[in-house]
């Protein structure tokens, strides 16, 4: 089944309705998800938003737009096409069939990824529920809701496998997705990134760039998994996804197109006298979302992992293309660590270990690579208006919380600190409170249709055909 029913109470393509136990515990969990919604998701009070609804899961015209309010907006379970040949492509069961229920023995590991997964998808709602208040325009305010009624399918599709496929357990942990928050002191979300404050929209294109982008490459590796439901799930996850780096990806631009406008125009570094955001201002804002996004990939090695990947329920980005036995029991891997300098001193480099307990390495990589196109494309933007300013992305080792590099500090360009160092320089790397309150003061909405703020540019293109003055949003 590939096209959702909407006219069930829960929109879905699982055919639902077969199993009414199933249907029975979704639909009891469904209002305690729109309390959850009214109570985290955005505050600010609109009639409609103009948004997109997945009416099929394939190819290109699977969505519809039009003026939705968003608390009708029709949530549901949608999987991409089941391939009934689909066979396991890594690890010890390679070539097997893909499964259709969870294997005992994997049950408990299987659980743990989609808790995780699902426990990112609510909390960036929650993170970004106060930015509607400070929207530069219109687009950009429809935009936000839209990656956010997104994320909360996403967490829909990772209740859904709880909840079929996981039992009382499943339930248990679809509920608890529901009491973590975003910064919560007694029950804050899984991972750390998921905790940090969302407080302007410099922070949320950084964050769609680069943290949603951590999602992207997350749910890649869960789309090779030999657990057929979720590796169907996550596909389709993907495609909607996608609009989310594009949010990102833009809003960056954007950003720094209009910063680089001002340089022109006025001949001078100095824009925060005209109301736009300083280059070196972006450049600590990237250098603080991206290094928490890397922090999201783990520990440079990690057992776990390996025991996921040669178990299959978590592969490689993009699996089946590596030229490689897709096993990897024999094969070895450079991770970057914390090596011995030679004279009772550590410095940052390099170690080989076997290959499948790097594999988050593996993974942080093919994202670095990925977002290396980010910069190249801000750069190009900094080229193209005569600018000799140069974005970068930070070295692995800056600002770290999590694997090799953890315990020390490092400068942007890779230099090893003391303690008393980083403290006397970290302000020239990442936002300071002056920073944040500035760039905070710059946040005033701007809900005329067609306007829109000062520090940012428009967008090339409108959403769905529509142009930029289009009335993407009505208020109350
Ligand atoms: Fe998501
Ligand atoms: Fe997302």
């Amino acid at each position: 089944m590939t096209t959702p029913d909407y006219a069930e109470k829960i929109p879905n393509n699982v055919d639902l309705a077969s199993d009414r136990r199933l249907q029975r515990a979704l639909e009891s969990w469904q209002p305690n998800f729109l309390n959850w919604w009214d109570s985290m998701g955005p505050t600010l009070p609109t009639q409609d938003v103009y948004l997109r609804t997945a009416i099929d899961v394939r190819g290109e015209g699977w969505a519809h737009f039009g003026h939705v309010p968003m608390r009708d907006y029709r949530w549901g379970i949608f999987l991409s096409e089941r391939n009934p040949d689909r066979r396991i492509g890594f690890g010890r069961h390679k070539g097997e069939p893909a499964w259709q229920k969870v294997p005992g023995e994997y049950r408990a590991e299987l659980q743990r990824l989609i808790v995780i997964q699902g426990d990112t998808e609510p909390a960036s709602v929650e993170q970004q529920r106060n930015l509607g208040a400070t929207a530069p325009s219109l687009y950009d305010l429809r935009n936000l809701f839209q990656v956010n009624v997104e994320e909360g399918r996403h967490l829909w599709a990772m209740v859904y496998l709880l909840h079929a496929y996981f039992g009382r357990e499943g339930r248990e942990e679809a509920e608890e997705l529901l009491h973590r928050n975003s910064g919560s002191a007694d029950s804050p979300r899984i991972l750390g990134a998921f905790n940090e404050e969302t407080p302007d929209w410099l922070s949320f294109y950084m964050f769609t760039y680069f943290t949603d982008r951590d999602g992207k490459y997350q749910l890649g590796t869960l789309k090779e998994s030999a657990f057929d439901p979720l590796s169907r799930t996550c596909e389709f996850m993907l495609k909607e996804e996608a609009h989310h780096m594009m949010v990102g990806t833009t809003g960056v631009d954007r950003v720094v197109e209009r910063t680089a406008r001002v340089m022109v125009e006025n001949d001078t570094d100095d824009v925060a006298a005209f109301g736009a955001i300083p280059l070196p201002v972006i450049q600590k804002y990237l250098n603080f979302h991206y290094s928490v996004s890397l922090d999201l990939f783990g520990g440079e090695t990690s057992t776990n992992v390996a025991n996921y990947y040669t178990a299959g329920l978590k592969g490689r980005w993009l699996e089946d293309r590596r030229k490689d036995d897709h096993q990897l029991t024999e094969d070895s891997f450079m991770v970057d660590a914390l090596v011995d300098a030679g004279d009772g001193e550590q410095s940052i480099g390099q170690t080989e270990v076997l290959a499948l307990t790097g594999l988050n390495t593996d993974l942080r990589r093919e994202y670095i690579a990925d977002c290396e196109g980010g910069v190249k494309r801000w750069n190009r933007i900094l080229d193209e208006a005569g600018l000799p300013q140069r974005l970068y992305l930070p070295h692995i080792a800056f600002n770290r919380k999590v694997g090799a590099f953890a315990g020390i500090e490092a400068s942007p360009t890779g230099e090893q600190l003391s303690a008393d160092e980083w403290s006397a320089r970290k302000g020239q790397w990442l936002p300071t409170d002056t920073d944040k309150t500035y760039v905070r003061s710059l946040m005033q909405p701007v809900y005329q249709r067609g306007k829109i703020a000062a520090w940012v540019a428009p967008p090339r293109n409108g959403i769905n055909g529509q142009p930029f003055d289009y009335e993407y949003v009505h208020l109350v």
